[in-house]
């Protein structure tokens, strides 16, 4: 049985409440933790955007999407409480005529009570609407601010949209989400490292050979060409969401589970990605994009026809690194990691592979190597695998096969979808799960060298069939090092 511990009651303002974000994920988060009896009644819940809507017309939109949200389990009952909690704002954040006094009339304006704006919006609106906010009084007491990202699109931009909040918000007065990092799996990547005596001996250059992490989705652009086409898989995956997996997969051991703790470790590894500039992005790095291809049968367009402007884009869809970790634990494992859309199905795993056993008893062409392969997603679990003998006559044949651990068939309980903790954590004034701004900054250093080298060389990204996984230099790149990418069975 799930345990839920109610958080204070607050008020939550949305810049952008009637965006994708917010139908598709905030609304229904809120909505899932009032089901779960986690949000107090007196709690106020904001939607702000330039629409003219009401109340009225904000709830029938919050309703459809929480109804699509929570497919059978939809309970009109508690949406008809629920709903009394919401509002709708029209204002226009960042023109001089916009209406706070309406939104300031919607909220509680206790200095003591949790009272958080998430921008959902463009990320070049972050800082006016900070700047507004400060300057209509909104940004003291226990005010939070949620940046979602993308941060920037560069260590410059980063640092702009940083500084420019800073000025407004303190540093513990900011949450910068990132969505990977209130995922159950992720979060459970700590308590497999650190709650286990069996791994942690093993996790280092003297044991493991090499890491992968793959984040690989079947969907295309999904509607949003015109972020995706200024962003490309390197901003919108690697960046941030593959960035924090491998901080967390590569950290050292935090003292404790406290906020700046666990952020200090990460950002300790961040600072230690070898750079990968010049010639040496050639080697190291894959860019890809899909052409038209066949997924379960159906056509599926190429990401070139997806987009409506009929440009000739060379923004990538996929990218494939070989990226290293400069320092004791880890000096000469490679982690290679690989992200693409329209792959052939969505899987996301760790795969931490070992190294073989030091004799081979049994014979040439067995592989005594374990692995363990952390399934984040779809079908969450954790597989060990472990050579055993078959059995039966003929000799000692060994077999690499997977002590198998199945979230699904362990436990029942629904699986809270990641906004749903991170918005919980930001009412409750848990930073650990958001990104501190030397984090982002540090990531971008590393990101930003990739980008200046992939400028610098002007190629294309290699094409590959939408339904496939990846183009062939990506399986190069492994190749090349006597090693293959784990496809997820
Ligand atoms: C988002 C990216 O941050 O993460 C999307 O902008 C991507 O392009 C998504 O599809 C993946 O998230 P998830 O939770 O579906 O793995």
């Amino acid at each position: 049985m799930a345990k839920f511990i109610p958080v204070d009651p607050f008020d939550i303002v949305i810049f952008g409440g009637t965006g994708d974000l917010s139908r598709r994920k905030l609304l229904p988060a809120l909505f899932h933790r009032w089901l779960d009896g986690q949000i107090p009644e007196t709690s106020a819940i904001v939607g702000t955007a330039r629409s003219d809507l009401d109340d009225k017309a904000y709830r029938a939109m919050a309703r459809e999407a929480c109804e699509k949200a929570t497919g059978d389990n939809w309970d009109d009952k508690e949406w008809k409480r629920f709903e009394k909690l919401i509002h709708y704002v029209s204002i226009d954040a960042t023109s001089e005529k916009a209406d706070w006094p309406l939104l300031k009339s919607k909220l509680t304006l206790d200095p003591e009570r949790p009272c958080v704006f998430y921008l959902a919006t463009a990320p070049g609106l972050y800082v006016s609407i900070c700047e507004a906010l400060g300057r209509v009084g909104l940004a003291g007491g226990e005010t939070r601010v949620v940046l979602e990202k993308p941060i920037g699109t560069d260590l410059e931009s980063a640092r702009a949209i940083n500084d420019g909040v800073g000025a407004v918000f303190s540093e513990r007065q900011v949450y910068r989400i990132d969505h990977y990092l209130g995922k159950e799996t992720v979060q459970n990547l700590m308590v497999l490292r650190f709650g286990n005596m069996l791994f942690e001996p093993l996790w280092n250059r003297n044991y493991v050979d090499h890491v992968q992490l793959t984040v690989a989705e079947d969907l295309g652009l999904e509607g949003r060409a015109d972020y995706y086409d200024k962003s490309g898989a390197l901003r919108d995956m690697i960046q941030n969401h593959m960035l924090q997996l491998l901080c967390l997969t590569a950290m050292e051991p935090p003292n404790q589970l406290d906020d700046d703790d666990v952020r200090t470790e990460k950002i300790k590894v961040l600072r230690s990605l070898v750079p990968i500039h010049g010639e040496a992005a050639k080697r190291l790095t894959v860019r890809g994009q899909y052409r038209a291809g066949v997924k379960d049968g159906e056509s599926v367009k190429g990401y070139l026809e997806e987009l409506s402007d009929g440009t000739k884009s060379q923004t990538e869809t996929f990218v494939a690194v070989k990226a290293s970790i400069d320092n004791w634990r880890w000096a000469g494992v490679p982690f290679y990691l690989r992200t693409g859309k329209r792959m052939s199905h969505r899987h996301s795993d760790i795969v931490i592979q070992f190294k073989k056993t030091p004799h081979s008893l049994f014979g040439e062409g067995n592989d005594m190597a374990n692995r363990l392969v952390i399934r984040l997603q779809p079908d969450e679990g954790v597989r060990l695998f472990v050579q055993i003998k078959e059995p039966g006559p003929g000799g000692l044949r060994v077999k690499s096969l997977p002590l198998n651990l199945s979230y699904a068939e362990s436990f029942t309980v629904r699986y809270p979808d990641a906004y749903e903790r991170l918005l919980m954590d930001v009412v409750r004034g848990n930073l650990s799960l958001f990104m501190r701004k030397d984090e982002v900054e540090a990531a971008w250093t590393w990101v930003d060298g990739l980008i200046e080298a992939w400028d610098q060389s002007g190629d294309a990204p290699e094409s590959y069939p939408a339904g496939n996984d990846g183009p062939l230099a990506a399986a190069m790149l492994m190749d090349r090092d006597g090693r293959a990418w784990w496809e997820g069975h």
